[in-house]
């Protein structure tokens, strides 16, 4: 089957990141060259997508002015000879079609996908959160690699996981796997921000997902969960409770997951690329006295 759209929630307030997103949208914040939200366009297109449905709210315009055709802004570089800056505008050229829907009321993420239901209209569907990164020093294929893993297991929803540290592990939807330490695997359980303590192992939710379309049953099924809000991961225990097949991919481990959700992982992010930078990277990595030895992701 060929999947070819992908949902993006982008709505949530960002909270987390009080005062950087009091008036603006944390999907946009800067990482390296570009806003976060474009590395996560720019992964979809590499992947085979070619419908972007955005899940915006208050406050999100700017995501949807960065991915128009700025014809304005084309000409004024022509015209003053600033020519050298029009290939940092070539993402407005991706073959993509996007498409925006609001979540009226931010009652968490699963909601937000519940907001896509209608345009989906019974295809399957990639999501992908607006404010996660993958790659850095690999351009990420996982999503392509959840697509056949998703047609050739008929599963009712793939899932991308990334091992990390037991002091992370409750800010994430959590994997209890049928098969310890595979790439792929299936999912007996899965659990929102477990207790460290109790948590059934330390594979986090890494912010990709394909789903066929019984996920919008279980989502609209799904009471308020964690934080009052309705979790994707409490519809994705619900599809395995009515016996459908979920599975996990690993992450590659030359790839990781940059979740720009927190202060903490944000400053990881915004050094990193600026270290990995192509043109600027070997000064600062002299300035800071620090070596890395892969080649960056352009
Ligand atoms: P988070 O749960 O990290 O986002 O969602 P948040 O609600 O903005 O976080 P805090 O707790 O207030 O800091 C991950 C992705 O899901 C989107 C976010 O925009 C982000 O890209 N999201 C989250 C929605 O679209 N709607 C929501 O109601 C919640």
């Amino acid at each position: 089957m060929n999947i070819d759209l992908a949902v993006v929630p982008v709505a949530g307030r960002g909270t987390r990141l009080l005062p950087l997103t009091k008036s603006q949208p944390k999907e946009m914040l800067p990482v390296g060259r570009k806003p976060v939200v474009q590395y996560v366009v720019e992964e979809l297109a590499r992947c085979g997508m070619k419908r972007i449905l955005f899940v915006t709210g208050p406050g999100k315009t700017a995501i949807e002015n960065h991915f128009d055709i700025d014809a304005e802004l084309i000409t004024y570089l022509r015209e003053s000879g600033k020519e050298e800056y029009l290939a940092h505008l070539s993402f407005e050229r991706e073959d993509i079609e996007y498409f925006y829907v609001r979540q009226r009321r931010q009652l968490g993420l699963g909601h937000a996908v519940l907001c896509a239901r209608r345009f989906v209209n019974g295809q399957c569907f990639v999501v992908a959160l607006g404010d996660s990164i993958l790659g850095l020093h690999e351009r990420s294929r996982i999503v392509e690699v959840m697509i056949e893993r998703f047609n050739a297991t008929a599963a009712a929803a793939v899932i991308n996981f990334e091992e990390v540290a037991t002091e992370e592990i409750g800010e994430y939807g959590v994997a209890l796997p049928k098969q310890q330490n595979a790439e792929v695997f299936e999912l007996l359980d899965i659990v929102e921000k477990p207790d460290p303590e109790r948590a059934p192992s330390n594979l986090a939710v890494a912010g990709r997902y394909v789903f066929s379309p019984v996920i919008f049953d279980a989502l609209t099924e799904t009471p308020l969960g964690k934080g009052g809000e309705i979790q994707l991961t409490d519809a994705i225990r619900q599809l395995i409770r009515e016996g459908r097949k979920v599975i996990g991919v690993r992450m590659p481990p030359n790839e990781r997951r940059y979740d720009i959700g927190h202060f903490e992982s944000y400053f990881r992010a915004v050094v990193e690329f600026a270290l990995a930078d192509e043109q600027l990277g070997h000064r600062l990595r002299r300035y800071f006295g620090v070596e890395i030895t892969n080649t960056p992701m352009k």
